[in-house]
């Protein structure tokens, strides 16, 4: 007997989770494969995949390893494959050429990917130079070395339409340059892409959290990002930045990184009707990886609790390195 009185507490929230159907049943937030988007990188002029060491179980696929991974993604019951090129170092330049090559690496992975995998998975492409520039940078610069927005949204354009001519479902332009979305929407209708959609990467920060997917591209950057990526400190411009990209034609919106910014992908989610995806990045799969390798993490519900975080702050698709295996363990 408490000071309450008797039968207190009348109201038991700890009924509902007192095993593991019940907890089930209540469950607010679900995951499934239908969720989930796997980020991929293939490399040119590769026999065997290489292994990234800092995203352990990670590779830069050969074009036949990305074929298989394709549909093993697929067969898992995974929504989409997000497709990065990483070309040999001798094909990078100042405006990234072979980002608009009709044979350069990542329009040959789309059309291998595409013609294996039909409409079964979605295939998704980087719309981005970065990986292309022998600076490193998302753009072209300008004579004075800063990204020229206008004139690198030029090469977004034509970036658009080789890759939507190679096969990709889906563009995701994430270099963060003012007018990125319209531009790449008037390129694809102009060009009879008018059914390829394009996933924004809306709200893009200038994130340390980037650091191994910058190994497995191979990344040439000094520097930073700041100029173009947002400042971690701002919420309220990435309502605006929202605003923009649904204005110039987005399909679907992206919050990246995801688990340090849940309050931000949260907001995008209550604003907005359109398709909400977030994108839990290299930094945060090694993070947890490197934790449980050295047995101070659970690993596996280490990740389920990340992913269904990123779920119940209000993404209905993820971009994860670990779709592939959750997928699995879901069916
Ligand atoms: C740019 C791009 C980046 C990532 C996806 N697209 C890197 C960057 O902006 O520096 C990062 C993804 C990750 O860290 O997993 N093309």
């Amino acid at each position: 007997m408490s000071e309450y009185g008797d039968g207190f507490p009348g109201i038991r929230p700890r009924r509902l989770r007192t095993n593991a159907t019940m907890r089930r049943m209540v469950a607010e937030t679900r995951l499934d494969p239908a969720d989930f988007i796997l980020p991929a990188f293939v490399r040119e002029g590769i026999d065997e995949p290489v292994a990234i060491e800092t995203m352990p179980g990670v590779v830069q696929h050969t074009r036949d390893t990305l074929r298989k991974a394709a549909v093993e993604a697929a067969e898992a019951g995974v929504s989409g494959i997000m497709l990065f090129g990483v070309p040999e170092e001798a094909k990078k330049d100042a405006v990234g050429t072979a980002g608009t090559d009709p044979d350069g690496i990542l329009q040959q992975a789309l059309r291998d990917v595409r013609a294996e995998v039909g409409d079964e998975l979605l295939v998704m492409s980087d719309l981005c130079l970065d990986e292309f520039t022998d600076h490193g940078h998302c753009g072209v610069l300008d004579a004075r070395g800063r990204v020229d927005n206008d004139a690198t949204l030029e090469r977004y354009a034509e970036m658009a339409q080789v890759q939507a001519d190679a096969g990709a479902h889906v563009v995701g332009p994430s270099g963060m340059m003012d007018g990125q979305v319209g531009v790449i929407r008037d390129a694809l209708d102009q060009t009879g892409h008018e059914d390829v959609a394009i996933l924004a990467y809306t709200a893009k920060y200038a994130s340390a959290f980037y650091g191994p997917f910058r190994e497995a591209v191979g990344s040439s950057l000094t520097g930073d990002r700041k100029t173009y990526q947002q400042d971690p400190a701002n919420l309220r411009e990435s309502l605006r930045e929202l605003a923009l990209d649904l204005q110039e034609g987005a399909d679907m919106v992206m919050v990246k990184p995801a688990g340090p910014y849940l309050d931000v992908l949260a907001k995008v989610a209550e604003s907005v009707d359109v398709p909400v995806v977030a994108y839990q990045i290299s930094g945060e799969y090694a993070m947890i990886e490197a934790a449980a390798q050295r047995g101070w993490i659970d690993r596996e519900a280490a990740i389920r609790e990340s992913l269904v975080g990123i779920r119940r702050a209000g993404a209905r698709n993820v971009l994860t390195y670990w779709a592939v295996e959750v997928a699995r363990a879901l069916r």
